[in-house]
């Protein structure tokens, strides 16, 4: 009896082997250009709703959807190959029953300006790389694009720069909101007035370009092994400049940098619900920028020129705020950065301010608020905060080279330099072991500083220019980041080296990103800044 039993499951396992269709819908095909038989490293995206899947083709030009991303329906096709655009087929209807099978033509574009990344415009722009970097500090609000098809004159470009000085930081090309108090153009851009005549010297204003655009290649190999999903969100304005993702691998929780809410996307169900956060300022900018967990699983905000900070709490859905007291309240306070992450040690919060050069400790039970200021005598300037077991707060010098850290019980301020100069210590987080791990705007590359042995480690990213914002570790013994002007993502083996880019379907203003390590293989989640997308990395190896 038993032996028949296994018999017969033995057959229809046999059987499921090998009858098994594929019968989930799907989509495959292959990539193919005049005079080019198969394109290799071509992003092949399906549009239907807010959602898009994005594959990309392999050595042989062939992709395919997984079963599973894609159901039955109409879709819109689009890709994205530098160089390139699609001749068609533009659209497709995929049957319940069978997969679609496609012939994608691409023909050479004649509009190659507009598909370039910022990272591409430095590139091919003549001129010195550090007269170059001078974009860097422009493409926070819009594309560099924007900026070389004017025709300003080097006079002109000066008054557009002391125009731009009065966008609050959080303002971007589609909703601009003027500061309470104006930038001081020196800080907002070193040397204004030979920014501004370089700029002219490289836009229209002496007519059509000269110089040739340049591209990087397509990427190749294993960055094919991917699928992308974006889904948009409800209007275009909306800035998903943080995310965060819950345990059950399909919550996510985003800032919106220049509105005054908190936003909640299911991806299962594709609801997204939005929480207004309370005006704290009064004719003030609005929006926030960091999210960060406390310990009980509140979500916190900083709240930028709102001032202060929020606390969500999921179960009532109610917000706490957190205001300066007005003896340390300017005009341009921003509380850009929180640091709730030890917050039940002590019960003391910990708050950044680019307007102080400073971080605040913030005694919740009274409000008793003190500055420390860990740059009064040297160069630099806190960016990214983050606490750890002892409640002692860690930051990341944007301003300058350092990791820096004051201490909880004496208020002391020590400051680490990073190996690379000029590395500008962007955003990060401290892991279980004491590890920080930390982009480097400035120098190209991933730090990773060892708080028990005060070593650090760094990896160079891909390419010049490529202005990685943010990073974060997977389970799987890598480092991620995401490039601002690259519009790539990329994974970095922090034990062989081994570095596997993944090419973004649009442009994408990345910021924070944010590994997902609770699932089976590890997903990387951003925010199109820019796009009003939230953005799903999943790699196939
Ligand atoms: C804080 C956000 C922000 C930053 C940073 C910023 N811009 Fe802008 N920029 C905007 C906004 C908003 C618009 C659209 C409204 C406008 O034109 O004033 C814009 C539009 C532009 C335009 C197109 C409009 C025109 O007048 O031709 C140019 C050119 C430009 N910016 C240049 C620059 C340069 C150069 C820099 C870097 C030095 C820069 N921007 C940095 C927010 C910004």
């Amino acid at each position: 009896m038993r032996i028949k039993i296994s018999l017969l499951a033995a057959t229809a396992l046999a059987g499921a082997v090998w009858t098994a269709p594929v019968l989930a819908q799907t989509i495959t095909g292959k990539v193919s250009a005049p005079g080019e038989a198969s394109m290799e490293g071509v992003v092949v995206s399906a549009k239907k709703g807010i959602v898009t899947v994005s594959v990309v083709s392999n050595e042989k030009g062939e992709f395919s959807f997984p079963a599973g991303k894609i159901g039955a329906g109409d879709y819109a096709l689009s890709v994205r190959a530098v160089g390139y655009n699609l001749e068609g087929p533009k659209t497709v209807s995929v049957a319940a029953d069978k997969p679609a099978v496609l012939d994608v033509k691409l023909v050479k574009t004649r509009n190659l300006a507009s598909q370039l990344t910022n990272l591409e415009w430095m590139m091919s722009a003549p001129g010195t790389d550090e007269q170059k970097k001078a974009l860097t500090g422009c493409t926070n609000c819009h594309s560099v694009e924007r900026i070389l098809s004017s025709s300003y004159n080097a006079d002109e470009f000066f008054e557009v720069i002391k125009r731009m000085a009065q966008y609050s930081n959080n303002s971007f090309y589609k909703k601009p909101q003027i500061r309470a108090e104006v930038r001081d153009i020196n800080r907002f851009v070193p040397n204004a007035d030979k920014v501004a005549a370089y700029f002219a010297s490289i836009n229209r204003s002496e007519g059509e370009r000269t110089w040739e655009l340049k591209t990087l290649p397509r990427l190749t190999g294993d960055s094919t092994k991917v699928v992308i999903t974006e889904y948009d969100l409800p209007e275009q304005t909306i800035q998903p400049h943080d995310v965060m993702v819950d345990s059950d691998g399909t919550t996510v929780w985003h800032s919106d940098f220049s509105g005054q809410i908190l936003g909640r996307l299911d991806t299962k169900t594709l609801q997204h619900k939005t929480y207004p956060v309370p005006l704290q300022r009064q004719g003030w900018p609005t929006g926030a920028l960091d999210l960060e967990p406390d310990p009980d699983g509140n979500i916190w905000m900083g709240l930028m020129f709102q001032h202060g900070a929020a606390k969500f709490d999921r179960k009532t859905e109610q917000f706490t705020m957190i205001k300066l007291p007005p003896d340390l309240l300017k005009a341009d306070s921003q509380q850009a950065m929180v640091g709730p992450q030890n917050i039940n040690v002590d019960g003391k919060l910990w708050m950044q301010d680019p307007a102080r050069n400073g971080i605040y400790r913030v005694n919740l039970a009274d409000g008793k608020t003190e500055l420390f200021e860990p740059f009064k005598n040297s160069r630099g300037g806190p960016y990214s905060i983050f606490s750890d077991k002892q409640n002692n707060i860690w930051f990341l010098d944007f301003g300058g080279q350092n990791i820096g850290k004051i201490d909880a019980k004496t208020g002391q301020s020590s400051l680490f330099p990073t190996p690379t100069k000029g590395s500008r210590p962007r955003r990060g987080r401290i892991d279980a072991d004491g590890k920080i791990w930390f982009a480097e705007f400035g120098g190209e590359r991933v730090g990773m500083f060892d708080t028990k042995t005060e070593k650090f480690q760094e990896w160079e990213v891909p390419g010049k220019f490529y202005a990685p914002y943010d990073a974060m570790t997977d389970k799987n013994g890598n480092v991620w980041t995401g490039g601002m002007n690259a519009d790539r993502v990329t994974r970095i083996n922090t034990a062989t080296g081994k570095i596997t880019e993944y090419q973004l379907p649009r442009y994408t203003n990345i910021r924070r990103i944010y590994v997902d390590n609770s699932q089976a293989k590890p997903v990387l989640w951003v925010g199109n800044n820019h796009g009003a997308a939230i953005i799903k990395v999943e790699p196939q190896d």
